[in-house]
């Protein structure tokens, strides 16, 4: 360990006891960044018994910038553990953010690719097409401490079309072989997959890219690929893609194409792009395996670049962002579900009598599931949210300014709505409908612990509703 290392941890160690938060807004069951901020979730893996996430943390700034790896571990996924801060931008190839990359757990190591982000300073950049290093990293860890970083790749490395943009590598082992997704940007602004191959973890060639016949967005940021069910999923998180109807309604979008044919040749084709989560907060998922053979997904509660749209009242709290609870993936008829992972019932305490037209208050850290829906469906929270399924469309809308930070509407069309699942926590809500067919997550920000409640179905003589208080430690 470099003395700048150490100088940094130590001051992480300090800004994070002195400013423990203890605001109405802090997260009960969701990940959180114990000071400053958090982005995109980063080397999810299941090691030696535990699961572990990391996650981009800019501990210094509640606005981000200078990225670090924050690192939580846990048994059962309900009761996490801070591990501190594995990786810092201490070197000079990672000197300006220890930016987003996954795990590949293998011979009781945790192996870490990540992308160590340069920017130079001085001349006239546009940090596109120069003025920024872009650097495959490899991090061998214990599950506690990096013993090593190495650099792999640079811009000099990659395909020669490319702006200085290349990150977020996603590393799996399939056979005897080891496959890297990197996310790119063209010369001629297009996203794209760059697809790398290695027989040794170390050295990679570039194999092949992945891409649509036309352009979707000008950069494609923390690509995924894996295959669930024999369907071979590419997920994306692509900047740059217009507004269509209630279409990619957010700056930034996170979706998934199933892939047909062999991506290793350019023998293949994507369907149709599918976002992930129609809420306003959700970016840069990333999925692993656990030890039960499940898909999981978990995504950052969250988005860049929305200061001008909506805000997080968190702010000026000191804090902000968290990440989703995880997402089991399934695949029906030939589209993805993200069902809440089984462990959350753990965290039920009391269930709760509900009826429908009936106005409750209730702490805002609850569980609240409808089932058996059959026509039009309003839950109201605090007068004024609206969580509503009529004539085919299924809406999230805020009509007070306060309570959704300046968030006002997003809906998705869909035939049916026969079930909702919904997680509140605080200021963060996901609502899964049909068992995960659809999701919406979005934070909020009520003025009390208590919020208000109210559910209007127009036909309920067989529906179902539980309503489940969370306990947490
Ligand atoms: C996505 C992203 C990644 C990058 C990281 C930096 O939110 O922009 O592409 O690696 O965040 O924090």
């Amino acid at each position: 360990m470099n003395s700048l290392t150490k100088h940094l941890q130590k001051s992480i160690e300090m800004i994070e006891k002195n400013n423990l938060h203890n605001d109405l807004w802090r997260l009960g069951f969701h990940l959180m960044p114990p000071t400053g901020w958090l982005n995109d979730p980063n080397g999810l893996c299941y090691f030696k018994g535990e699961y572990h996430i990391f996650f981009q943390y800019s501990p210094f700034n509640v606005n981000g910038e200078l990225k670090f790896w924050g690192h939580y571990k846990s048994k059962d996924l309900i009761n996490w553990q801070y591990l501190g801060v594995p990786l810092l931008p201490d070197q000079p190839f990672d000197c300006h953010g220890v930016y987003s990359g996954s795990a590949l757990v293998e011979d009781d190591k945790m192996y870490l690719y990540y992308t160590g982000n340069v920017k130079n300073f001085g001349e006239d950049y546009d940090y596109i097409n120069n003025g920024r290093g872009s650097n495959t990293i490899l991090a061998i860890s214990d599950g506690n401490i990096v013993n090593s970083k190495k650099c792999l790749l640079t811009n000099e490395d990659y395909p020669k079309n490319l702006t200085c943009h290349v990150r977020d590598p996603k590393v799996w082992k399939e056979n005897d072989a080891y496959y890297m997704v990197l996310g790119a940007r063209t010369k001629d602004d297009k996203g794209i997959i760059l697809l790398y191959k290695s027989l040794d973890k170390i050295n990679w060639d570039f194999l092949n890219t992945i891409e649509t016949n036309t352009p979707f967005g000008y950069m494609w940021e923390c690509p995924d690929l894996f295959t669930l069910k024999n369907e071979t999923i590419v997920i994306i998180s692509p900047q740059g893609v217009e507004e269509e109807g209630y279409k990619y309604n957010n700056i930034y979008q996170s979706g998934y194409y199933i892939l047909n044919g062999d991506y290793k040749t350019s023998n293949y084709t994507l369907n149709n792009f599918v976002e992930l989560d129609r809420g306003f907060d959700f970016y840069a998922p990333q999925t692993f395996l656990d030890d039960k053979n499940r898909r999981i997904l978990i995504g950052w509660l969250g988005l860049p670049d929305i200061e001008a749209l909506y805000t997080n009242k968190t702010i000026e709290k000191g804090w902000q962002h968290c990440l989703t609870i995880p997402r089991v993936l399934d695949i029906i008829n030939n589209k993805l579900y993200q069902k809440p992972i089984d462990e959350l019932k753990n965290l039920r305490n009391k269930q709760i009598e509900i009826n429908n037209n009936t106005l409750y208050n209730i702490e805002c850290c609850f569980e609240l599931i409808i089932e058996n829906i059959l026509q039009h469906i309003t839950i109201t929270l605090e007068n004024d949210t609206i969580i509503q399924f009529k004539d085919n469309l299924f809406t999230l809308k805020f009509n007070n300014t306060d309570l959704g930070g300046g968030r006002k509407d997003r809906n998705v069309e869909i035939n049916n709505c026969n079930k909702i699942h919904m997680f509140v926590d605080y200021s963060s809500i996901e609502i899964f409908i049909n068992d995960g067919e659809e999701v919406f997550s979005t934070r909020f920000y009520p003025k009390n612990k208590n919020i208000s409640l109210k559910i209007n179905n127009i036909n309920s003589k067989n529906t179902l509703y539980y309503l489940n208080s969370f306990s947490i430690k």
